[in-house]
C-alpha cells in the first residue's frame, strides 16, 4: 500500500465515524444546559443553548420561557444578536418589560380585568392602568416552567411545561400549558404552544420577543421594511382595549400590505398612532388562523436579513418598542432606546373574551389548545 492509499482509507474509516458524531449533537444540532442563576426563593434557573447545523444559536431560560439570545447570519455570513434581552437572570427579574418572553394566560388585554364565562364574573389584576395585560402581576412571563431539552430528528429543542393553578391571577381552571421552541435546520424558530384545563377558561399564548435584525441595541427598528398579510386592524380606545370593530387598512398607516419601512408613518397625526404612542395594534390576519400561513416579513437592508412569519393563529400585533427609553441596559452593557426594537406577537385578539365577535379564546375540559409560530431567517 502507498503512503497515499494508507491515508485515504484512513480518511475513509473516520468520515462515516465523524458523520455519526454529528448526528448525535457534534456537526448538526446540539443542546447545551447551564445554571443561569436562582429566583428569590433559591429555585435553580437553566439556560439552554440550542444550536442548528447552520452555527445558529437560540438560547432559551425556563424562567418566563425567555429567549435570551439569537444568533442569526447576515449577507456576508456575519452572526448577530437579533433579540434585546439582558444578560442577568437578577436583570430579567428587576425589570423586564417583557423581552422575549411566554405571554400568557392571556397574552394582550382584558378590558377593566373582568370577564364572564358561562354566566359567571370573573375579576383578574388590573396591571395595566384600568386593564389586566399578559396575564396579570405574576403571568407566564414571570413563572419557573418545567424543561426539558432533546435533539430530536438532529433539530434541537426544548420543551417547556406549566401549571397554572386555578384562581392564579383570577383565572377559573386548572390550566396545564406545554410550549416547545426547535431550531430547524430551515433556519426557522419553532414555537408550538398546547393547553388543556380541568374546567372552562380563557387561553391566548404568544411569544414576546423585541426583534432588531440588524442587531440588538445597534439602533432603532425605523428602517425595517414590513408588510403584514392583513386587510384589516382591531382599532383601539386610548387605553388600548379594541373598540370592536374591524377597519379597513387602506388609506391608513396601518397598510402593510406591501412593504412599508415601520418609521415611513409611525409619526402621522393619527388617533390610533397616538392611542398606541407608535404601532400597538392587532392585524386581522387575512388567513384568519387554523393552518400554519404567513403572517408578516421583514426585512432590514443593511445586514440583508430576512424574516418571515407564519402563524396558526388570527391575530398579530405590531409593538414598535414605543414604552423603551434607554433606562433598560441590556446584554453587553447597550442601552435600549426608544424604538430600538419591534414585536411580533401572534395571538387571538386583544380582549376576545369580552367580544363575542372576534374568535373565540375559551378552553373547555376535553379541549387541547394548539397554536403553532414559525419565524424563519434568510437573506435578501
Ligand atoms: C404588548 C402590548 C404593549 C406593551 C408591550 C410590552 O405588545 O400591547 O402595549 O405592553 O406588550 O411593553
Amino acid at each position: 500500500m502507498t503512503r497515499h492509499t494508507f491515508f485515504t482509507s484512513l480518511l475513509m474509516m473516520w468520515v462515516p465515524l465523524v458523520l455519526q458524531v454529528g448526528a448525535v449533537g457534534g456537526i448538526g444540532g446540539s443542546v447545551k444546559k447551564s445554571v443561569f442563576g436562582k429566583t428569590a426563593d433559591g429555585t435553580t434557573v437553566y439556560l439552554y443553548t440550542l444550536r442548528n447545523s447552520f452555527g445558529m444559536e437560540a438560547q432559551i431560560t425556563n424562567y418566563g420561557g425567555i429567549l435570551v439570545r439569537l444568533l442569526v447570519p447576515d449577507k456576508n455570513g456575519n452572526f448577530d444578536d437579533v433579540v434585546l434581552g439582558y444578560d442577568s437572570l437578577a436583570d430579567y427579574i428587576k425589570d423586564n418589560p417583557y423581552f422575549g418572553c411566554i405571554a400568557g394566560r392571556y397574552a394582550n388585554r382584558i378590558a377593566g380585568g373582568r370577564f364572564s364565562l358561562n354566566g359567571k364574573e370573573y375579576t383578574l389584576a388590573r396591571n395595566n392602568g384600568p386593564n389586566h395585560l399578559h396575564g396579570g402581576v405574576k403571568g407566564f412571563d414571570k413563572v419557573v416552567w418545567n424543561a426539558k431539552d432533546t435533539l430530536g430528528k438532529n433539530e434541537p429543542s426544548l420543551l417547556l411545561s406549566y401549571l397554572s393553578k386555578e384562581g392564579e391571577e383570577g383565572y377559573p381552571g386548572n390550566l396545564r400549558a406545554r410550549v416547545r421552541y426547535t431550531l430547524t435546520d430551515l433556519k426557522e424558530l419553532q414555537i408550538e404552544y398546547e393547553a388543556t384545563t380541568d374546567s372552562p377558561t380563557v387561553v391566548n399564548l404568544t411569544h414576546h420577543s423585541y426583534f432588531n435584525l440588524a442587531g440588538a441595541g445597534k439602533g432603532d427598528i425605523l428602517s425595517h421594511e414590513l408588510t403584514i398579510y392583513a386587510d384589516k386592524f382591531t382599532p383601539v380606545d386610548s387605553t388600548l382595549i379594541p373598540t370592536g370593530e374591524l377597519r379597513d387598512v387602506r388609506r391608513t398607516p396601518m397598510d402593510f400590505r406591501t412593504p412599508q419601512t415601520i418609521g415611513s408613518r409611525i409619526d402621522q397625526d393619527n388617533e390610533q398612532l397616538c392611542f398606541g404612542h407608535g404601532y400597538d395594534h392587532n392585524f386581522v390576519l387575512r388567513a384568519g388562523g387554523k393552518n400554519l400561513t404567513p403572517a408578516a416579513t421583514v426585512h432590514e437592508p443593511g445586514t440583508g436579513r430576512f424574516m418571515e412569519v407564519s402563524t396558526t393563529e388570527p391575530g398579530l400585533q405590531l409593538y414598535s418598542g414605543n414604552f423603551l427609553d434607554g433606562h433598560n441596559v441590556g446584554k453587553g452593557g447597550k442601552k435600549y432606546e426608544h424604538r430600538y426594537g419591534f414585536c411580533l406577537e401572534t395571538q387571538h385578539f386583544p380582549d376576545s373574551p369580552n367580544h363575542p365577535s372576534f374568535p373565540s379564546t375559551v378552553l373547555n375540559p376535553g379541549a387541547t389548545y394548539r397554536s403553532l409560530t414559525m419565524y424563519r431567517f434568510s437573506i435578501r
